[in-house]
């Protein structure tokens, strides 16, 4: 693809109906960072985001705590659709800092299925974490296979593929301000 055609690419994304604007997410992320902040209050937390699609929600989260926090990443992929098991996920980048005895928080983009969610947690807490929390962006409702739910979510939607703000579609629109639902 050339420049070009992916510039007109990011313009049809651009005409496409925004969801959440910058001002709305803006705020509800302060909100979330207070939500944490008062939870953990007088402690400090590590902040595990997950790549690629948390890296601004969690840029921004973390600027608006009032609660020290360390950073680290991790990457999972998913193979085969449609599983109904957590059995084909991988992690493609492990976390590099210790996490045992830590108050940990997850910092998910999305969660849809629960699949990845699930195969995350279940291998952090082998690490033995004081405790360990989900934040994510963004709960999609209807296509949930485990019932898992994060402890801070920023919006809820039923389903729909949304891109901007981090989330990608095919590597492209992560660098939009708003988030965009580009298929209801
Ligand atoms: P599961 O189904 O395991 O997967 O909960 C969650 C992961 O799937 C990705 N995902 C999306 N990415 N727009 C995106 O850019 C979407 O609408 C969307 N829905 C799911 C996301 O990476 C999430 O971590
Ligand atoms: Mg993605």
């Amino acid at each position: 693809m050339t420049g070009c055609q992916n510039g007109s690419y990011e313009v049809k994304i651009m005409k496409r109906k925004i969801l959440f604007s910058k001002e709305t997410i803006d705020q509800r992320v302060r909100e979330l960072a207070d939500e944490i902040s008062q939870e953990y209050e007088g402690r400090e937390i590590l902040m595990i985001g997950v790549l690629k699609g948390a890296f601004v929600f969690l840029a921004d989260l973390i600027r608006s705590l009032s609660i020290p926090c360390e950073i680290d990443f991790t990457r999972l992929a998913s193979y085969g659709a449609g599983t109904v098991s957590t059995e084909n996920i991988v992690v493609t980048k492990k976390i590099e800092m210790p996490i045992k005895g830590r108050d940990v928080v997850i910092v998910e983009d999305i969660v849809d299925t629960g699949l990845t969610l699930t195969y995350l947690i279940n291998q952090l807490k082998k690490e033995r974490p004081r405790s360990l929390k989900v934040c994510a962006f963004i709960d999609k409702k209807r296509k949930r296979k485990i019932p898992i739910e994060a402890d801070f979510v920023g919006f809820t939607i039923e389903d729909g593929f949304v891109v901007g703000y981090g989330l990608d579609v095919n590597e492209k629109a992560r660098f939009l301000p708003d988030v965009y639902i580009i298929e209801e």
